[in-house]
């Protein structure tokens, strides 16, 4: 299959299954491997370039090449910079230069590059998906919604849309700010039953309240796994009914791609993305008391996203 920015394999749904298969979405045996695949966060750095020079790289050469790459250690370096750890590289990255990128991804301009054009389409298959799930369930007029980590508002304003009463918040004050801009352009307030959402700069371990349903898309990707226990116990905590995450996947093939897209650090990369494992994710939802419904799987080339849909046991 040629390289290009086209779905090479549709999103699926499934109901929960105890013998999941952690394996990406069916691609054709015939299909060249992929050049790197990093997860939503690293991808946009990887340029056409480098990814045609990964392509026609040698399989052996990307492996000796790999046992070079320290992304730990500038991990170390991007947190002395910032003055913190994980949390606070992210912030500073998302109130800068991750703002302005992913603003343009996530919007509709025509300048993005290839990548960045199918994490867009990606991503809002995503948000297409989530909707999808939580209408499946019933209307959502006058159901409270927690949107933590809402970044640009891509799920807050369909939500807000359909009734839903929005709690909507990011750790970074840009991305609110732009959440914000952009609900009151879109959301027809004048229309019964659409309110604005209510914006909060806050990060979601400090989010307090109590909501119907609580969704945090694409966040998780920014910390480890020790980290995203504690994240994951607290969003369980703040909702009554549902919890829906999404995550980039932990396989062994797309570990072995973003340890391949670390090697290429583009200039402004300044957070780290990490894997999850569903089992990992399922665990942490399980000591506290929840358990999984419904699962499904975003995949395009360049983005990857398992969305799950957790209830209380
Ligand atoms: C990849 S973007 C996803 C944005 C949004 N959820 C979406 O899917 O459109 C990640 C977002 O998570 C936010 N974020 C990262 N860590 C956070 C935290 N600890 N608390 C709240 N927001 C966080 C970032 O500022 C950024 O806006």
């Amino acid at each position: 299959m040629a390289f290009s920015a086209s779905i090479s394999s549709p999103l699926h749904f499934r109901n929960s299954n105890p013998i999941f298969s952690p394996k990406p979405a069916t691609r054709p045996a015939s299909l060249k491997p992929r050049p790197a695949l990093p997860p939503p966060s690293l991808a946009p750095d990887v340029d056409s370039a480098t990814i045609a020079a990964i392509g026609s790289g040698s399989v052996a050469a990307l492996a000796a090449a790999l046992s070079f790459a320290d992304p730990e250690r500038r991990r170390k370096l991007q947190a002395e910079e910032v003055g913190g750890g994980d949390k606070e590289v992210v912030r500073d990255y998302f109130n800068k230069s991750g703002f302005e990128r992913w603003k343009k991804i996530y919007g509709e301009t025509d300048d993005v590059n290839t990548v960045q054009k199918d994490i867009r389409l990606g991503h809002s298959k995503t948000v297409e998906n989530v909707m999808k799930m939580l209408t499946d369930e019933g209307p959502l007029a006058g159901v409270s919604v927690c949107d933590a980590g809402c970044g640009t508002g891509c799920l807050a304003i369909p939500l807000a849309k359909e009734g839903a009463v929005v709690t909507a918040s990011d750790i970074s004050a840009a991305m609110v700010a732009e959440a914000e801009k952009q609900a009151r352009e879109q959301l027809d307030l004048g229309k019964e039953g659409v309110l604005l959402p209510k914006f909060e700069v806050s990060d979601l371990e400090s989010l307090g309240g109590k909501y119907d349903t609580v969704v945090c898309l694409d966040v998780l990707i920014h910390y480890p796994q020790s980290k995203a226990d504690g994240m994951i116990a607290h969003l369980a905590s703040l909702a009554e009914n549902r919890l829906l995450l999404s995550f980039a996947p932990k396989t062994l093939y797309y570990d072995i791609l973003k340890r391949i897209g670390e090697l290429f650090p583009g200039p402004s990369k300044a957070t780290r993305a990490y894997l999850h494992s569903e089992a990992d994710v399922e665990r942490a939802l399980k000591k506290v008391g929840w358990r999984i419904r419904k699962r499904g799987l975003t995949t395009t080339q360049f983005y990857f996203s398992r969305l799950v849909e957790a209830v209380p046991m």
